[in-house]
């Protein structure tokens, strides 16, 4: 990616910005119709209990499922700020990246908001990331190099992007969650083209052991994001007899249902810098059930 193109991005967020607060239609109501989550994404659809869940117990664990994922982004979202601000300190106001990486700032810091408030507005109370969830979210947007700490959060913004696009063309889905998902969609893609503009640079020349090194980074990241979805709490929340066993069958199946739905960009992009080989593809298949 040229300058010309970083500027043209820059641009684009400064005469387009999407503000949540009036691009979201924050007053609607929930109509008696609409859903939390396309079914493609939620835990328990296609198992041959759903059909003995009632109609409010299914609505509670979608509900539960999109604050996790609502919280997660602004979780994830606020490690990466905490990264990009230490990343820009000996930066030039000239140099093109730096401004395109306020640009940037300024956007992850509005979604941030935008989540909260989404979380806030469904009365969610989110299920915390565990204490190894925090610390390697810490560690890496402290002390990890720049390479790692990008190919981290483009692994989240990958995921975060499916989960947009999806819910956006849901018409079923609730319409401020659709408003919220079709901005962050938007907003993530110069994102998601940025983050792979700076990855290049080190993916390109790189040898077979920090290829694999990467793509492990890009798996391992999108693992972490998945296990806070799907979470036991939620199902006892939701009132459901055998909320542990139906738990477990849930989260089995979003396994499978993630690895079918979410998971080809982030397979696309390793295959792109040759992530894929034969180290690394069994963990893919492993952990993430991918068929690569
Ligand atoms: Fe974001
Ligand atoms: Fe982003």
């Amino acid at each position: 990616m040229d300058t010309v193109t970083i500027e043209r991005l820059i641009r684009i967020s400064k005469e387009n910005p999407l503000l949540p607060e009036t691009f979201v239609p924050w007053a609607n109501k929930r109509e008696d119709h609409e859903k939390y989550l396309p079914d493609e994404l939620v835990s328990v659809h296609g198992l041959s209990l759903y059909d003995q869940l009632t109609k409010e117990q299914i609505l509670e664990i979608e509900k539960h499922e999109v604050v996790q994922v609502m919280y997660s982004y602004g979780w994830s979202e606020a490690m990466f700020c905490l990264f990009l601000n230490k990343y820009i300190l000996d930066k030039s106001p000239h140099d093109a990246e730096f401004r395109f990486i306020l640009r940037e700032l300024i956007e992850e810091f509005r979604h941030q908001d935008m989540f909260a408030q989404a979380v806030q507005l469904l009365d969610g109370k989110p299920i915390m990331p565990s204490r190894q969830h925090f610390f390697w979210g810490k560690f890496t947007a402290k002390y990890l190099p720049a390479s790692w700490a990008f190919m981290s959060a483009l692994s989240v913004e990958l995921i975060a992007d499916v989960y947009g696009k999806a819910m956006r063309r849901d018409e079923k889905v609730y319409s401020v969650l659709r408003k919220i998902s079709e901005l962050h969609h938007i907003e993530e893609g110069r994102h998601i083209h940025f983050a792979k503009h700076i990855l290049e640079r080190y993916t390109k020349n790189a040898g077979f052991v920090k290829r694999s090194w990467y793509s492990i980074i890009l798996a391992l990241n999108v693992h972490y994001m998945r296990t806070l979805y799907v979470k036991e709490e939620i199902f006892v929340r939701a009132g459901v007899p055998n909320a542990r066993a139906v738990y477990k069958e849930a989260r089995k199946n979003y396994r499978n249902k993630f690895a079918k739905a979410c998971l080809d960009d982030a397979i696309e992009f390793a295959k792109e810098f040759n992530g894929m080989n034969w180290l690394t593809r069994p963990l893919w298949r492993r952990l993430l059930k991918a068929n690569v």
